[in-house]
């Protein structure tokens, strides 16, 4: 079975190009080799490889410089994954893909379903449901995994930032009213290869076709997410850690607007493929490999 992965280099990549690999022959490519901005170079591509599986980890991510970038973004997050719909069509090939919580508006107070209309509050959260739209219109077999506020100890993410960022300050102030599930790539990645596995056994996987939520069981607001990474050791390389403050998030306005609740309801991917993912207090500590035990 012929398997390609693209975005290697991102967090969920990378993890995926170890997870992915015995399913399979695996072809894992950074953006130098393939860039998601050029359709025709994805069509070239897939026509030539002929994958079975194709595994798209490549996203535009940066939220905030999205609201400036907006016709990027559409075209990696919005436009290829449409192209790699019609392309694994062709080869009747299953497209896996990965979506956010950004698509919802966050005034829900409890978990969102795949039920639960999107409405997204920035230009990333609108890219990204134009790339579950096209992909559910045009793939023949695909498997769509929205998560949230994905994390790994290497790569751009929120841990990483306030580790640096804290190693110059005296003080965090960080956001104590939004809340979400901290999920860690290599959670997300394992789990994407038992679902790739179990779709492909199926009698009829089509049936399967689909969005599904794949987050860390839990909830919590990125203030105590720091907490607990700093008790799990996040600054312990640092002379002298910061100090931690929880501010409201109108006190911490960015460019783009975000959910204030984006908790993902898990039942439907359990229910198909009976995966759940760990608590997520369980996977920082494993990530991070705690050293308070
Ligand atoms: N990060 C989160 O909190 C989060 C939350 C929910 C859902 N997701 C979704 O989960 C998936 C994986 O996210 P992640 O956290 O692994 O993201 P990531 O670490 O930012 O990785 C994204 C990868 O895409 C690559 N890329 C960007 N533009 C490209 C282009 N034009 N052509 C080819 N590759 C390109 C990047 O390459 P470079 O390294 O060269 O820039 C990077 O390796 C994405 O679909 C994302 O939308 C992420």
């Amino acid at each position: 079975m012929k398997i390609l992965l693209t975005g290697k280099n991102g967090q969920v990549g990378s993890e995926l190009e170890k997870s992915l690999a015995p399913l399979g022959e695996l072809t894992a490519l950074d953006r130098q080799g393939l860039d998601l901005s050029n359709p025709d170079s994805i069509r070239q591509l897939i026509r030539q490889l002929r994958p079975d599986v194709i595994v798209n980890a490549a996203a535009y991510t940066a939220v905030d410089k999205a609201e400036s970038e907006p016709d990027l973004a559409q075209a990696i997050n919005g436009t290829a994954p449409g192209i790699f719909a019609e392309e694994a069509s062709r080869l009747n090939a299953l497209l896996v893909h990965y979506s956010t919580d950004y698509v919802f508006d966050g005034t829900k107070s409890t978990p969102y379903t795949e039920q639960d209309a999107p409405n997204p509050l920035n230009v990333y959260g609108r890219t990204k449901l134009a790339g579950e739209q096209a992909i559910s219109a045009q793939a023949s077999r695909f498997l769509i995994f929205r998560s949230t506020w994905v994390y790994d100890a290497h790569g751009k993410n929120f841990l990483n930032t306030i580790k640096r960022v804290g190693a110059q300050r005296p003080e965090l102030a960080i956001v104590n009213d939004q809340y979400g599930a901290p999920t860690w790539s290599r959670d997300i990645a394992q789990a994407t290869a038992q679902a790739i596995g179990l779709y492909l056994a199926m009698a009829e996987p089509q049936r399967a076709n689909g969005i599904y939520h794949l987050t860390a069981q839990g909830n919590t607001s990125w203030f105590d997410f720091a907490r607990a990474a700093a008790e799990c050791g996040l600054f312990a390389d640092i002379a002298h850690p910061p100090a931690l403050r929880a501010i409201p998030g109108s006190e911490y306005p960015t460019p783009a607007r975000r959910p204030m609740y984006s908790v993902l309801s898990n039942a439907k991917l359990l229910k198909q493929f009976g995966i759940q993912l760990p608590q997520w207090e369980v996977s920082l500590r494993e990530c991070l490999k705690c050293r308070l035990g």
